[in-house]
């Protein structure tokens, strides 16, 4: 699949994985819009990708406004004429026990990690089926699966993503659009040391091996179709 001159929207991509999966996908020669909510960031990222020869499109937003999954698309369109590829990268971890999660954690929880990614998916769709190359990766974790103690709020918004995922990859397949998950456990971001500070730092998933599986998912465009990656620690417990 020749993805030159594509158009992708990363969210989250100020940081972490987000900020590794733009610069690869810089590297691959796609166009880029990158958002988040720290402008400085962004801006010290949009800097990194300039070096290697790209011009992304930088969008200062914060996915828990309602108005934003509709802006970030808007404005994907009329910078670049479409779009090909979306990351739901953006996301928001608290780590605490369900006796002491109040419901600001739980809506935050929900609306930055479920409800934004559900409406900026809903947004591209009428966008994305016009592309030849149509791809939606939505990263989720392995407590999208499993429940961690402590994280209640954060295994739930992730249990939505996952289940809203499902529904999408059945709904747009007719429109030739692919959707995939990605789910690890374990990356080393500012995220994991909030999550599982326990974690020995040496032996978490650095963000470029998520940056892989997201270049092997654009490429790989055979007749077999990978719906859902679980990635875990070398040194976590196969198969769990
Ligand atoms: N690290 C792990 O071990 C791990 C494991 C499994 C899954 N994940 C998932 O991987 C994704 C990336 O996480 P990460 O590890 O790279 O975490 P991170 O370093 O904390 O980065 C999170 C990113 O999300 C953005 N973000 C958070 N809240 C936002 C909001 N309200 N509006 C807009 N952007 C927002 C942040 O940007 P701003 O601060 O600039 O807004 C940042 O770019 C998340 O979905 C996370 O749940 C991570």
């Amino acid at each position: 699949m020749e993805l030159t001159g594509k158009v992708a929207l990363i969210t989250g991509a100020s940081r972490g994985i987000g900020e590794s999966i733009a610069g690869r996908l810089a590297t691959m020669g796609m166009q880029l819009v990158i958002t988040g909510r720290d402008a400085e960031r962004l801006e010290q990222v949009k800097e990194g990708l300039q070096m290697i020869g790209s011009q992304p499109h930088l969008i200062v937003a914060d996915i828990s406004d309602p108005a934003t999954p509709g802006r970030l698309i808007g404005e994907t369109i009329q910078t670049f004429g479409g779009i090909d590829v979306l990351v739901n990268n953006a996301g928001y971890a608290v780590s605490k026990p369900i006796e002491e999660t109040n419901l600001e954690d739980w809506d935050y929880s929900i609306a930055v990690n479920a409800r934004a990614p559900f409406f900026i998916c809903k947004e591209s769709i009428p966008h994305l089926r016009r592309s030849t190359c149509a791809t939606i990766i939505n990263i989720s974790s392995v407590v999208g699966r499993l429940g961690y103690t402590q994280q209640g709020a954060y295994a739930a918004s992730k249990h939505a993503l996952m289940g809203f995922s499902k529904v999408l990859a059945r709904e747009v397949q007719p429109l030739g659009i692919r959707v995939h998950t990605i789910a690890p456990g374990g990356v080393a971001t500012e995220m994991v040391k909030t999550m599982r500070a326990d974690l020995d730092v040496s032996k978490l998933i650095h963000p470029d091996e998520i940056a892989d599986l997201v270049q092997f998912l654009l490429q790989h465009r055979g007749n077999g179709m990978i719906d859902n990656i679980d990635l875990r620690r070398f040194n976590g417990t196969p198969f769990a």
